[in-house]
This record gives C-alpha cells, sequence and structure tokens, in this order.
C-alpha cells in the first residue's frame, strides 16, 4: 500500500518508513502544516488532525503520528504538551524539574492515526516505559531520547540503533498494531 505520511519531523519519517518497509508498504512524507488543538489527550489530537486534512482532501490512506513524554514525579508533565516544553525549556530545562527526584519512571506514549480511502479513521496506540536520566547520553534519534532509558535497557533511545528502538518503542509498537490491522484488510 501506498501510504502518506502527514508530518514535518524527519525522525518520525525515518522510523515510519523503516517499520512499513519490510511489509511492503512504500511511505511518501506530506509536509502539510496541520493545527495542533489543546486537548487534554494525545488521542484528541489526532482525532481532530484526522478529521482536519480528511476536510482538506489530503490523498488516503494518509497517517499522522501524536506523541508524549509522560514523567510519573511531575505528575506525568509534560505529556500532550510535549513539544511546546522541548521547544521552550528544552530538555535541560526538564532535567532541571527533576533536580533531587529519585523516581524517575517516565513513559512514552504514541497514538498513530489512519485514514482509510473509504473514509473509516483507526487510531494504534503504543507506550514505552523506562527512566529519565540525569544528563543528555548519545546522539541517534530525535527529541527526548538522549534523556530516556527505556525499561530492560542500559542505553538511552539515542544510543539504541533504529532497529533496536523501534523494536521496543512506543512507536514501534503502536506502527505494530496498525501493520497486523492492514495485513487483515
Ligand atoms: P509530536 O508528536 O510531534 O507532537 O511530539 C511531541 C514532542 O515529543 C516533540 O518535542 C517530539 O520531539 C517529542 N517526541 C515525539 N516522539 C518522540 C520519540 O520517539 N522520541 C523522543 N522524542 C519524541
Amino acid at each position: 500500500m501506498n501510504i502518506n505520511l502527514v508530518t514535518s519531523n524527519s525522525g518520525k519519517v525515518e522510523e515510519l518508513t523503516y517499520i512499513l518497509k519490510p511489509f511492503g508498504h512504500n511511505a511518501s512524507q506530506l509536509k502539510v502544516e496541520c493545527p495542533e488543538i489543546q486537548a487534554s489527550t494525545l488521542e484528541a489530537v489526532v482525532d481532530f488532525g484526522l478529521d482536519w486534512l480528511a476536510a482538506k482532501k489530503i490523498q488516503t490512506p494518509f497517517i499522522i503520528d501524536d506523541a508524549g513524554i509522560f514523567i510519573e514525579a511531575l505528575q506525568n508533565f509534560p505529556g500532550v504538551y510535549s513539544r511546546y516544553v522541548y521547544d521552550t525549556i528544552g530538555l535541560q530545562g526538564v532535567l532541571k524539574q527533576m533536580e533531587g527526584l529519585e523516581d524517575r519512571s517516565t513513559s512514552f506514549k504514541c497514538v498513530i492515526g489512519l485514514m482509510l480511502e473509504d473514509g473509516t479513521k483507526h487510531k494504534f496506540v503504543g507506550e514505552c516505559k523506562g527512566d529519565l536520566i540525569y544528563e543528555k547520553r548519545g546522539t541517534g534519534g530525535f527529541g527526548y531520547d538522549p534523556i530516556f532509558i527505556p525499561e530492560g535497557y542500559d542505553k538511552t533511545f539515542s544510543e539504541l540503533s533504529p532497529k533496536e528502538k523501534n523494536a521496543v518503542s512506543h512507536r514501534g509498537r503502536a506502527m505494530k498494531k496498525l501493520v497486523d490491522f492492514l495485513a487483515e484488510l
């Protein structure tokens, strides 16, 4: 299937393409600026995005992806505000908020939205639990990757290979559900 990836984030494009390719799906990036509503859940952001893009007659099938990082000791902050926090206080600012806090439990969540040719909408959710570390490590990946270690590993997402990250990441898990769903169509 030819699938349009509606995102301006090249890190996401790399990961989504890498996951889709072995299943025979071709992915093309569409850089359409979709407004992100301020909602309390990633699911609501994705629902709005799918409807907004469908109204703009974006070529189906297309995928959108909304993700966030949820830090337990900060009452799940930044969550749906992850992009704003990254763009403003950055990773150093987040680490500063965590100073003196021993509970580093953190999870990433990703919601992938798929719009099919028949106008049906589908959502796939993936989560990855782990810990926030004390300083940045690694050069790969994007966003919060240098400060997050997934459960069962001693390397940050930035230090893992794309294959390793996709195997356990929130996006990899959501995409596994999407690929299984497409195989059943
Ligand atoms: P959005 O899904 O593009 O709204 O992403 C929200 C924020 O989370 C942005 O700052 C992204 O860089 C970051 N982000 C999304 N996915 C990942 C990931 O897989 N690793 C690290 N940061 C991510």
